[in-house]
């Protein structure tokens, strides 16, 4: 078994354990922390849009009618949930168990990618940006949303605290910033708000298209 597979089957084990209490927990810090991000993220999506990291599904009743969606996970458990989230929607979705550090689609097949609180937990997240990038087709939009470093250096010292502990268990990182890499693999930013002690940040960028 290799490294990445080694480490893939860690993290699968992990979210499929904690998979039915995942919507109890995240919806707290929804109301007390990202506020309205996932409606922010979500109703800016159009075409063929690829969610990575869909988690259960919590986004599903936020995308507009007209998209045509797909999400991966590694978790099956999580992607239950989210099956199971699709089916009383009504809502229709390509939900499949993937890995976002070699996404398997080929390059430009989507209109959008969303990744809404996954990229805190993918564990080489430039990787997952520069997939995230490769399978957009040029002047798609990317969507995030996620804590990350906050403001402060006294909140930066208390998340760096927080980390030793979550890193190990939950692969949790709180001291990232996806912007900065989304910046260096060439999106152009278009929106960007940061918010709760700069800790939440939601952002818009756009892979350019040729002249
Ligand atoms: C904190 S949850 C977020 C779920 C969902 N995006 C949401 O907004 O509620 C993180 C998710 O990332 C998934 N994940 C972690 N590492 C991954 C990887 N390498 N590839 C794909 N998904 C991954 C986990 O299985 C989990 O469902």
């Amino acid at each position: 078994m290799t490294a990445d597979q080694a480490r893939r089957d860690r993290w699968r084990r992990y979210w499929d354990k904690h998979s039915a209490s995942y919507d109890r927990q995240m919806r707290f810090f929804d109301r007390v922390l990202f506020g309205d991000s996932r409606a922010w993220v979500c109703s800016q999506a159009t075409g063929d849009t690829l969610e990575v990291g869909i988690g259960t599904g919590l986004n599903l009743p936020l995308y507009p009618a007209g998209i045509t969606l797909t999400g991966i996970d590694i978790s099956p458990a999580m992607l239950k949930i989210a099956a199971d989230r699709a089916r009383q929607l009504g809502r229709e979705a390509g939900l499949r168990e993937a890995d976002a550090h070699n996404l398997p689609f080929p390059s430009t097949t989507f209109d959008t990618v969303v990744s809404t609180f996954s990229l805190c937990a993918i564990p080489d997240h430039q990787r997952a940006i520069a997939e995230i990038h490769r399978v957009l087709r040029p002047g798609g939009l990317l969507l995030l949303a996620d804590h990350i470093a906050g403001s402060a250096p006294a909140v930066r010292a208390a998340q760096r605290l927080l980390e030793t502990v979550t890193i190990p268990t939950g692969g949790e990182h709180f001291l990232r910033r996806p912007l900065d890499q989304a910046r260096a693999e060439g999106f152009t930013i278009e929106r960007q708000e940061r918010f709760k002690l700069g800790i939440v940040e939601r952002i818009a960028a756009r892979k350019p298209a040729p002249p």
